[in-house]
């Protein structure tokens, strides 16, 4: 696999996660794999794990000392350092225990706590006997990690440590590398391309207290400004008050208003060869906002709003032929009719639907189920999927069916 002295895991910086597993002999081998690809190692072990092979063995083929607790001769190990420092994640092997806790969010070792704060992607190469592998709450806990964008790699069919034949088995360690491989292979779709991206909500000020607003949380924005930028291109994310943390490598632009995202889309938009609005901008601001907090004093009053500018018919109306627009547009009913209505009316080349009445799509989740619209009358539709894996299905169909 280290073609003609290449090495082609050069300098990624791996974090791998052992858990409490037979197959956890076979780390050994991925960790001599690994360096012989010329990558960086840095190891956590659960405790189970240490019954299966040495930190002694890991930290010698890593180059790097094994860590396993949270707490080390009075001083903490830094699990959010851990999971920012590494390119990926890898939890190999993956015991049905660990892959229980990842489903549910448990921190009660160095490892989850790792899991649970790493900012890098995360693999799991999961080993367990076929029994166990095929519980029904064994292929949840699998779905639901897959649904939160974690990739799997799938286990084996093969010789058990019970002694019986069939799936369950750790993928053999060749396999997980070439895994590996494929993932950093550099896939440079979108080099030397500019895509605008807007994201999370718009927040209207009523007094120096309050605003109306809408439940976006960017995810989805954020999602493909990641993959955007992953794939070459050069990104701007303009981007409502939101928690997400910013991705690294992209141009960021934190507006408050509908119509600051307005004026920063103006000044990016000449420039982008994609736009990508998935903002969910207030349709309506106070008119008259009020320099003081408004007081109790009344039973009741009322607001006058008028409607803001909607940002992407108005690029839709200076767009220039190269340039691609792309609208979302969530809906409650009429959904297919409401969809390829603001296709024309906003003039964007695809509209990306998701639908309040679809289980895991629309705000907040880290799932969405979107149908993609374009002006050729077509209509691609997919499953409920992470956002990343939604994000490069977007992506997908916008360089598969243009000139882009
Ligand atoms: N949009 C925008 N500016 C606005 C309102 C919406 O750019 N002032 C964009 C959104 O980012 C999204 C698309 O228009 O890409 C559709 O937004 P959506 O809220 O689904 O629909 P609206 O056009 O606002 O219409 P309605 O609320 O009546 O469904």
């Amino acid at each position: 696999m280290q073609t003609q002295g290449f090495f082609m895991l050069k300098n990624k910086k791996i974090l791998l996660g052992v858990s409490g597993s037979i197959a956890a002999y076979k780390s050994a081998v991925l960790v001599r794999l690994l360096k012989k690809q010329g990558a960086e190692v840095k190891i956590i072990m659960t405790p189970a794990a240490k019954q299966f092979v040495t930190p002694l063995s890991l930290s010698t083929l890593s180059k790097n000392e094994v860590l396993s607790d949270l707490t080390d001769n009075d001083s903490w190990a830094n699990h959010v350092m851990l999971g920012r420092w590494a390119d990926i994640m890898l939890i190999a092997p993956l015991s049905c225990n660990t892959l229980s806790k990842m489903a549910n969010g448990l921190c009660d070792n160095l490892l989850m706590a790792v899991y649970l704060s790493a900012t890098c992607p995360v693999v799991m190469a999961p080993a367990m006997d076929e029994d166990m592998w095929l519980h029904p709450s064994t292929k949840l806990n699998l779905q639901k990690v897959q649904s939160f964008g974690n990739h799997i790699i799938p286990v084996d069919n093969g010789e058990l440590a019970s002694g019986l034949h069939g799936l369950g088995r750790m993928a053999e360690p060749e396999i997980i590398i070439k895994w590996l491989i494929n993932h950093f292979s550099v896939c440079n779709d979108l080099s030397g391309k500019k895509v605008l991206i807007t994201a999370g909500p718009t927040y209207e000020k009523i007094d120096p207290v309050r605003f109306i607003g809408n439940h976006s949380t960017g995810k989805m924005g954020f999602a493909l400004a990641s993959e955007c930028q992953k794939r070459g291109a050069d990104v701007t994310l303009v981007c409502g008050p939101v928690l997400q943390s910013i991705p690294t490598g992209v141009k960021f632009i934190n507006v408050i208003s509908a119509s600051d995202m307005l004026e920063a889309c103006m000044k990016e938009f000449e420039n982008a060869d994609i736009t990508i609005m998935s903002a969910a901008v207030a349709d309506y601001t106070v008119q008259q906002p009020q320099q003081d907090k408004i007081k109790k004093h009344e039973e009741s009053f009322q607001l006058t709003l008028s409607k803001t500018t909607d940002i992407l018919k108005s690029l839709g109306e200076i767009k220039k032929s190269h340039q691609l627009l792309v609208g979302f547009a969530l809906e409650t009913s009429n959904e297919r009719e409401n969809a390829i209505s603001k296709l024309k009316s906003k003039n964007a080349d695809f509209i990306v639907l998701n639908s309040m009445n679809d289980n895991g799509a629309g705000f907040g989740h880290d799932t969405n189920k979107i149908t993609i619209f374009d002006k050729a009358q077509n209509e691609f539709h997919f499953e409920t999927k992470s956002k990343t894996e939604v994000a490069k299905d977007i992506i997908n169909t916008i360089l598969n069916t243009t000139h882009v």
